[in-house]
């Protein structure tokens, strides 16, 4: 017998984006869209165009250059927002638009000042207004895991009535339990009487920490749509984690026997773009992406799964992306042989120019390592896609950087600015402290540095080291990556990154969207 498919409706470029301080650029939020056609997500929800000119060419680039992904757009319950919505969408080979008004008797009475009858007569003729542009329209009663269950039955079944083919059941504010949920979509789905003509879907916050959990439980009671974001980012403590419920299902067909067509082998390439653009370090013990997620330390694991992988592994790491580390290119390797490794990692290089640039990189990487692994390519290769994307006005020439016991670290940094050479020397806390001072006596950017991570891209103490940095000012917030086998170089590059990016006027972020009522 067929399984019941599982559609699979990403949110990281809509409610991922909505998590304070994760905006992207629009051509950030492009590379994310391609990553996740190509991991085969059914669905994209790429923004909410009202909130912003900037989030409407970002949904509208997308909708022109995604194919095979549906692409999806949010809109609140008004004529305003579904025109822009349908607008934004115009180009789209398979769009969708999501509208969605608050039902929870807190939100109508204290957000929105409106009566349940003004919410229900609004709801419907958005619903109507939004398949004017498309067939494929979505409905989310916000707040539906506060809403009365009688309230959802009748607003719900009006809606499908009207021409919605998805019925969103958002837990807005985390606050349900797994069996409370589930059980509410089983009800829905019973009591709804044309509850058949649309597919339920499930979107849960994670403020108790069980959004995944929640999700699951509406899958096992009837949903048949999840949305989730990569890494679990959105608003507040996240959405449901993708890759946590896609690689649940996949491992536990036998209490969730659905079919997802997603490519779970792309799922840490997505992880780490994501973590990358925003800035969000994945912590290591997190399922599935977390560095630790397939790492045993204790003895006895290890004997265990040397003499049998099943005795404490329940995935292969290899299902979601990790190449357990094999070691993939050398000091001698040619151009040829990185040329090849870059297609089967399905890295593009725009030109012959840009390949040399890269195989550059590459060879100064191997001469400092003598083993190199997919990871760091994919690090290195990341980090030169990032600095392609808007022009340089600062560039690092050199670093030199001392500690002694006993003694303040010292930094000297030389920059190229705007085609001048400048140098600047101070000391600090930690040789990194040091540098990002010599780096702003240089600059003066009177940034505020929000954010400071590092982590290793492979094992050893020779390994790339991949800093984030973010910066804030004047309300703008901008991201920075770095990676190098030398902490404080990794560090420079990554500060410098961002300071680029607050200088831009081409990386401009998208501002998060507003929430204000309909
Ligand atoms: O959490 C929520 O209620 C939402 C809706 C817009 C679906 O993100
Ligand atoms: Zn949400």
């Amino acid at each position: 017998m067929s399984k019941e498919k599982l559609i699979i409706f990403d949110t990281t470029l809509r409610d991922g984006e909505q998590s304070p301080g994760a905006s992207m650029t629009a051509e950030e939020k492009l590379r994310i869209a391609k990553a996740l056609e190509k991991m085969k997500v059914d669905i994209i929800e790429a923004g909410f165009p009202i909130s912003s000119e900037g989030d409407f060419l970002a949904v509208r680039g997308i909708a022109q250059e995604i194919k095979d992904s549906v692409v999806c757009a949010l809109a609140r319950a008004g004529a305003l927002d579904i025109n822009r919505a349908g607008e934004a969408l115009k180009e789209a080979n398979a769009s969708r638009i999501h509208t969605f008004i608050a039902t929870s008797p807190l939100h109508m009475r204290d957000k929105l000042q409106m009566t349940p009858d003004q919410v229900f007569d609004q709801a419907v003729s958005a619903v109507k207004l939004a398949r004017n542009f498309t067939d494929n329209v979505e409905f989310s009663p916000e707040d539906a895991g506060r809403s009365e269950l009688d309230f959802l039955c009748r607003i719900i079944e009006a809606v499908i009535k009207a021409g919605a083919t998805t019925i969103n059941i958002p837990d807005t504010v985390g606050y349900n339990l797994p069996q409370q949920y589930g059980e509410t979509i089983r009800q829905l789905i019973e009591r709804v009487p044309n509850s058949g003509k649309a597919v339920f879907s499930t979107h849960c916050h994670n403020d108790l920490g069980m959004a995944v959990a929640n999700s699951l439980a509406g899958v096992m009671n009837g949903a048949r749509q999840v949305e989730c974001s990569i890494n679990g980012l959105g608003e507040r403590a996240g959405n449901a984690a993708l890759e946590e419920v896609i690689m649940a299902v996949r491992t536990r067909q036998d209490m969730l026997p659905c079919d997802v067509g997603v490519d779970t082998t792309q799922i840490m390439t997505c992880s780490r773009l994501v973590s990358g653009i925003t800035g969000f370090a994945v912590q290591p013990n997190k399922a599935i992406v977390g560095a630790n997620a397939f790492a045993h330390e204790s003895g006895i694991h290890q004997h265990g799964v040397l003499k049998s992988r099943e005795t404490y592994e329940i995935m292969c790491a290899e299902d979601v992306g990790l190449s357990s580390n094999k070691i993939v290119l050398g000091k001698l390797s040619g151009r040829s042989a990185f040329k090849d490794r870059l297609e089967k990692l399905d890295i593009s290089v725009d030109s012959e120019e840009e390949l040399n640039n890269a195989f550059k990189r590459f060879k100064d990487l191997a001469d400092k390592k003598s083993e190199i692994f997919d990871e760091d390519i994919q690090a290195l290769l990341s980090n030169f896609q990032m600095e392609k994307s808007f022009s340089e006005a600062i560039k690092l020439i050199s670093i030199k950087a001392c500690s002694e016991t006993g003694e303040m670290p010292q930094a000297s940094v030389t920059l190229c600015v705007d085609d001048e050479e400048r140098s600047a020397s101070s000391d600090g806390g930690g040789l990194v402290d040091a540098t990002f001072k010599a780096i702003e006596e240089i600059i003066s950017s009177d940034a505020d540095l929000q954010i400071y991570s590092v982590s290793n891209v492979t094992k050893g103490t020779d390994s790339l080291g991949e800093v984030a940095v973010r910066l804030e000012k004047a309300g703008r917030i901008v991201n920075g990556q770095g990676s190098d086998t030398d902490i404080v170089i990794a560090s420079a590059k990554a500060y410098i990154n961002a300071l680029n990016r607050l200088l831009s006027p081409t990386s401009k972020r998208i501002h998060p969207q507003p929430y204000e009522g309909v």
